[in-house]
Order: C-alpha cells, then structure tokens, then sequence
C-alpha cells in the first residue's frame, strides 16, 4: 500500500494536468449513502418510481419524499478528508479540476473551486412554470412538493434518470478527459454514462487511470494503470502528505 501512495504522489506530480472524476464513495465517510449495493439509496427507493424524468412530473410529491430526505442528509453532511485533500491538490497546483456525479456541493465546501457536477446539484430548486431558481432551504421543502410565489411546483437541478446532462459541463468534462494526463477515479462504481465515458476518454488520449475504492470496478482490470484498495477519506490524505514530502 505505501508503495501505491508513493507511485500515485510521483504520477500526480509528472503527469499533469490531473483530474479527479468522484462518485457517491468519495461522501460515504460524511454520512451519505451510496447508490448501489447494501444500504444503497435504490435498495430503499426503485429509481425507475424514484429517479426518472417521468416519475417526477407524474407524482412530484412521491420523488419530493426521497429528495426531501437526501437534501436533509446532504444539508447536515460535512465534507471529509477526502473531499478536503483534493481541495489542499487544487490549492498547491497538482490537481486541475474534480469532475463529480455527486450533487451534495461536498467537494466546493471543502474549498475545491474548479467543480465540473455532471449531475447537477441539490442546492438550487426551479419552478417548472416560471423558471425561477431558489436556493434550497429546510424551510422551502417543509411541505412538499415545494411550490414557487406563481404557484408552480419546484424540481431540484439535479439530473434525473432519461434526462441530458448540462450541457457545458458535459463538454468541460470531456475536454478534462481528454487532456489529463493522470485522472483519479474516486469512489464510483461508474456504470452510469455518460460519467462512465470519461476514464474512457483518458485513456486513450494516453492518460494514467488511478483508481481509490475499497471494490473493483469494471474499470480495475482493464483501464486502471494503479488500483489502491481502500477509502477515500484514508488514502487521498496519504497521497497529499506524500506530495508535500517530495515537494517541501
Ligand atoms: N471511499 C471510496 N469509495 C467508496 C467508499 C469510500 N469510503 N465507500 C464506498 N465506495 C465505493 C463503492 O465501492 C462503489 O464502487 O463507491 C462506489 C459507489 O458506487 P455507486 O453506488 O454505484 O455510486 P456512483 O458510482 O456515484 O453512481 C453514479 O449513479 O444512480 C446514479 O446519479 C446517480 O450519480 C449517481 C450515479
């Protein structure tokens, strides 16, 4: 293992620009489920009666039930180690941008400023009539559905399931992806695409994949260059001190 950090720390500093691309792993040691797997939010909530385009504008109080707990959690989650080490990588230059699926804002609280969310985020709310944004409160979702002044149901800016990505952020992300010259996958299972193309698209502009996770992915054994076993929150303050040691 302290041969994996000490490798990862020398990549990160030959191989620049790096990128990380997160998942809902790298939240886990702030308190906020996973997707897939035990205990995962779709192993309480189906996604296809929970998380769809379609399932929202049928039943938006039934979606507004799962939403309005994730953004409970997410409102009372404070960002970790791991969210802070890639926050202490940006501010020393070694890291370009976090490319995350995440809609917490985890990784901009911990101070990352170059936030590419391919999710959108829970932080701002829409009304489906007049398009005004609010910023999320206890207070707004008190009752749900939410609803505007003009009488309007709000949706959170999150991405749902059958529905495009943003459209810049898409577009950001791919170019990371193709410039890097080192991505680190942190804590995705990364099955859902278009997120899943990204380490894709690394690799074969010749980038070196790291992958942090406790699990194998299906990345492991044929895109990941190095993969460390283990949690976020242990290993990336490793790779951080490891840095500063080459680099007093
Ligand atoms: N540190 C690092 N990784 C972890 C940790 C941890 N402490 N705990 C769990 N993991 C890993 C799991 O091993 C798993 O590989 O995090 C991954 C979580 O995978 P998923 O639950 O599939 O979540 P994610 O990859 O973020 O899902 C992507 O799917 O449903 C959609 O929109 C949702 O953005 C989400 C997308």
């Amino acid at each position: 293992m302290e041969n994996l950090i000490k490798r990862t720390a020398a990549i990160i500093k030959g191989y620049p620009p790096v990128v990380a691309l997160t998942g809902s792993g790298i939240s886990a040691e702030s308190g906020i489920a996973t997707f897939r797997g035990k205990g995962g939010i779709w192993s309480t909530y189906n996604p296809e009666e929970y998380a769809t385009i379609d399932a929202f504008m049928q039943n938006p109080a039934r979606v507004w039930k799962m939403l309005k707990e994730l953004a409970h959690i997410t409102m009372e989650a404070q960002p970790n180690p791991a969210h802070t080490a890639l926050a202490e990588l940006e501010a020393m230059g070694h890291l370009s941008a976090v490319i995350t699926q995440n809609i917490d804002s985890l990784h901009q609280r911990a101070g990352s400023k170059q936030v590419i969310e391919l999710h959108g985020n829970n932080r701002w709310l829409i009304c489906l009539k007049c398009s005004k944004r609010h910023r999320v409160s206890q207070s707004l979702i008190e009752e749900i559905p939410p609803l505007c002044q003009c009488g309007g149901i709000l949706r959170p800016e999150v991405v749902f399931f059958h529905e495009s990505l943003p459209h810049d952020a898409y577009q950001q992300a791919v170019e990371k992806s193709q410039q890097c010259g080192c991505m680190l996958v942190i804590g995705s299972s990364v099955q859902i695409f278009p997120a899943s193309l990204m380490p894709i698209l690394a690799r074969q502009h010749d980038a070196i994949i790291i992958e942090i996770n406790p699990e194998e992915s299906h990345l492991t054994s044929e895109v990941s260059d190095i993969f460390i076993e283990g949690k976020a929150g242990d290993i990336l303050p490793r790779i951080v001190e490891e840095i500063k040691r080459l680099s007093p």
